[in-house]
């Protein structure tokens, strides 16, 4: 059988975790691609990771590249290439650098792996998966940003510590922009099936939305010199893993919303089907009128957000 092609571009924190995330878990083989400047870095950790395989028994072939032409016919492309946050920058001071990597790099997507799903990474992340879609022209089921996975699981994780109880026993769903603006859905979060609301009061639910919110700034301040990678990387590998194995995942991620919840032609954090084709469905919530409204403002976010960087790339 024909293991899938996965391309990762930028050999960094959030891509090398990706790359080891995806090779342990034998989605397919990797191609880890940085700048030349970079020269050696992606070979050295390709074959370092390769080089766990017969420890970890793994099958996947691993090699590190600054030379697009090794990542051609890619099945599915990962992009974390550009640069991350340092304590004060919030994601979107990100956005003048990062829409010039990753329209680069979005461009050479385009002519080296035509048939590719997309899936970006590169903050901020609700303009960046835009830029990619602008200019690779694929078909927005095939372009698809990775935030909602994250930020869903930081909020399981608080609220698990919180009840203690299992990770794996908390359901959640959140809507919208990645980290700022996203917006809770309480109606649509469960611990072994039964509703939050039931176990845990307005309040300290409040607070612990607001902790997943800010989660990325807490990683920041402790880290220092860059932004958070593994659990990045696990929800970018959960993402690469729905498409190679059609797994047909139920879960957030910045799709292109036309007619649904009014979007209007943006990618926003929403309930998607994840599978072999890419986004094969968008689920539409009832949604309560504060969250409609709380959805509406990250809405907005991401159209200013998307408005400033057309400004800064002059599409029009
Ligand atoms: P990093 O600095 O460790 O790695 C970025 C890599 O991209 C560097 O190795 C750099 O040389 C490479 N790069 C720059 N220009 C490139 C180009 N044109 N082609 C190929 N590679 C290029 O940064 P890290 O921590 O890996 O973060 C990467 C991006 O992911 C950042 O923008 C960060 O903000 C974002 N991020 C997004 C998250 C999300 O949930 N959407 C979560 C975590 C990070
Ligand atoms: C995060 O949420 C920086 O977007 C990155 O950790």
């Amino acid at each position: 059988m024909r293991r899938a092609k996965i391309s990762v571009i930028g050999a960094g924190n959030v891509g090398a975790t990706t790359a080891h995330w995806c090779a342990a878990a034998e989605l397919g083989d990797i191609v880890l691609l940085d700048i030349p400047a970079t020269e050696g870095m992606p070979a050295g950790k390709a074959l370092d990771l390769f080089q766990a395989s017969p420890i970890v028994g793994f099958d996947s072939r691993l090699t590190g590249t600054t030379d697009w032409a090794d990542t051609a016919g890619s099945d599915v492309v990962v992009v974390t290439a550009g640069i991350a946050r340092k304590p004060g920058m919030s994601r979107d001071d990100l956005l003048s650098t990062n829409a010039r990597i990753v329209g680069d790099v979005a461009e050479r997507i385009r002519q080296s792996s035509p048939e590719a799903i997309v899936i970006v990474v590169s903050n901020p992340l609700d303009a960046m998966v835009q830029r990619t879609f602008q200019v690779t022209g694929f078909p927005p089921q095939r372009v698809i940003g990775q935030a909602g996975i994250l930020d869903t699981a930081r909020y399981r994780a608080f609220l698990a510590l919180e009840l203690g109880v299992s990770v794996e026993d908390i359901s959640a769903m959140l809507l919208g922009g990645h980290g700022d603006t996203m917006v809770p859905v309480p109606s649509c979060t469960s611990v072994g099936g039964i509703p939050v609301t039931q176990l845990i009061s307005t309040a300290r639910l409040d607070a612990i939305v607001d902790r997943a919110r800010n989660g990325g700034a807490e990683i920041v301040g402790l880290l220092k010199t860059g932004s958070a990678y593994y659990a990045p990387a696990a929800a970018t590998a959960q993402m690469v893993e729905a498409v190679v194995r059609d797994k047909k995942r139920l879960v957030p991620c910045a799709a292109y919303c036309r007619d649904e919840y009014g979007v209007g032609g943006y990618f926003v954090g929403v309930p998607v089907v994840l599978g072999a084709a890419g986004v094969e469905r968008i689920i539409e919530l009832q949604l309560l009128p504060a969250e409609r409204a709380a959805l509406d403002k990250s809405i907005a976010a991401v159209k200013d957000l998307v408005a400033a960087m057309n400004r800064l790339t002059g599409t029009t």
